[in-house]
């Protein structure tokens, strides 16, 4: 297997300068094993699942290095309920989402999910923390929000700690909280996502950065992307979409379906879009009849994160229980395009890590061109 070395995956100890997310179990483990870190996103676990799933992953994984991403979102309620929130929805809002469960026929949801069950609060979020802070993890990343106290007991805990952003006012927020990493992720990205391309907010933000090490997200699916990323002087990628098709995503903990999976095969780079229809907040996803009804002009604008989410939740939960085809949707990046048949991650990684050879190559041969 190729070895590709920073001074950041140095200090990782890992082979590759690929860092993974997923919400599965079963592909964090595998891109740590592969030669990369895997990164577990903890957004939809409840506080007291948090060590079982972490325990999960060591199971599968022994003693090589894990990464955790949590979110923080700034401006949660601090003493509603989901029922509370639910019961002030707006009678508006509240007509258009049920008259898309009529419109696509949608059953009726009889599973409890992160989307039906849980409010976004500050109380949430400090569980999650607390169960981190109490692990074994070696790396903690802030996907949307982080507080500065936050980042100084994690690095007190002995945490390698970073943040995504996208855009460089992110960045001056974040300059003095004491990050040890940051992820630069530009707008081609699955989930939440801003508005600057990764090609332009990179370079930027490895400029801005100093010795501050950078990660390249957004849109990265290829390994010559990989060795641009490098030679814009990221010291690595953390990646997201490629791995929603892979083996280890079929199975386990959140499985995705098949028909889900069927629509990932068949999407191109064109066939995502932005909305705010699922959470609140702008996300990548892939293009269906949910991104459709939430452009359309019966639609209402989108509630806030995370009223939106308390608002669509049921029906969400019903959509994937169901697998009603139109409005099944996933977050998902214009990378997507690079996934065409079921794959394991190490298959994944492994061709990953060529091409960033070749790609690297490349650079070098026009260098040494008389
Ligand atoms: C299905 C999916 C779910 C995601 N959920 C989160 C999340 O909970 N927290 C987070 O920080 N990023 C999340 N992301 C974004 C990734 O961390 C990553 O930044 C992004 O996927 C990189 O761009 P790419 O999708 O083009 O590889 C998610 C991405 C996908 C595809």
């Amino acid at each position: 297997m190729a070895k590709i070395k920073t001074a950041f995956t140095e200090r990782l100890g890992i082979d590759l300068p690929i860092l993974g997310f997923s919400h599965s179990t079963d592909v964090t483990a595998a891109i740590s094993k592969a030669g990369g870190m895997g990164v577990y996103g903890i957004a939809h676990d409840p506080p007291d699942m948090v060590p079982s799933r972490l325990a999960a992953i060591r199971r599968k994984l022994g003693s090589q290095p894990l990464g955790i991403d949590i979110m923080m979102p700034k401006g949660m309620p601090e003493s509603e309920t989901l029922d509370s929130v639910q019961a002030g929805l707006p009678q508006r809002h509240v007509a258009f989402v049920d008259s898309l469960a009529r419109k696509y026929s949608v059953p009726n949801a009889t599973r409890k999910t992160f989307y039906n069950t849980v409010l976004r609060t500050p109380d949430y979020f400090e569980g999650q923390l607390q169960a981190l802070l109490e692990s074994d993890v070696e790396l903690v990343a802030f996907g949307v929000g982080l507080t500065p106290d936050a980042v100084a007991r994690l690095k007190s805990a002995g945490k390698v700690v970073g943040a995504l952003i996208g855009s460089p006012h992110h960045f001056d927020a974040y300059r003095d909280v004491g990050l040890d990493f940051i992820v630069a992720q530009g707008s081609e990205a699955g989930a939440h996502t801003g508005s600057i391309g990764t090609m332009v907010l990179v370079p930027e933000i490895v400029q801005m950065a100093g010795d501050l090490p950078v990660l390249a997200a957004g849109g990265i699916g290829h390994g010559t992307q990989i060795a641009a990323a490098l030679a814009m002087g990221a010291q690595g990628v953390w990646m997201g979409t490629s791995w929603l098709s892979t083996v280890e995503h079929a199975q386990g903990d959140h499985a995705i379906g098949d028909r889900l999976r069927e629509k990932l095969f068949a999407a191109g780079s064109g066939d995502t879009r932005v909305t705010r229809g699922s959470s609140g907040k702008p996300q990548r996803q892939i293009r269906s009849a949910w991104t459709e009804e939430w452009e359309s002009p019966e639609a209402p604008e989108p509630l806030k994160m995370p009223y939106q989410h308390a608002l669509v939740g049921d029906l969400i939960t019903a959509i994937e229980e169901h697998e009603v085809d139109p409005l099944l949707h996933s977050p998902a990046g214009q990378s997507v395009t690079w996934s065409k048949s079921l794959r394991s991650v190490a298959e994944i990684m492994k061709e990953l890590g060529d091409q960033t050879l070749r790609g690297l190559d490349c650079i070098e041969s026009i260098r040494r061109a008389p």
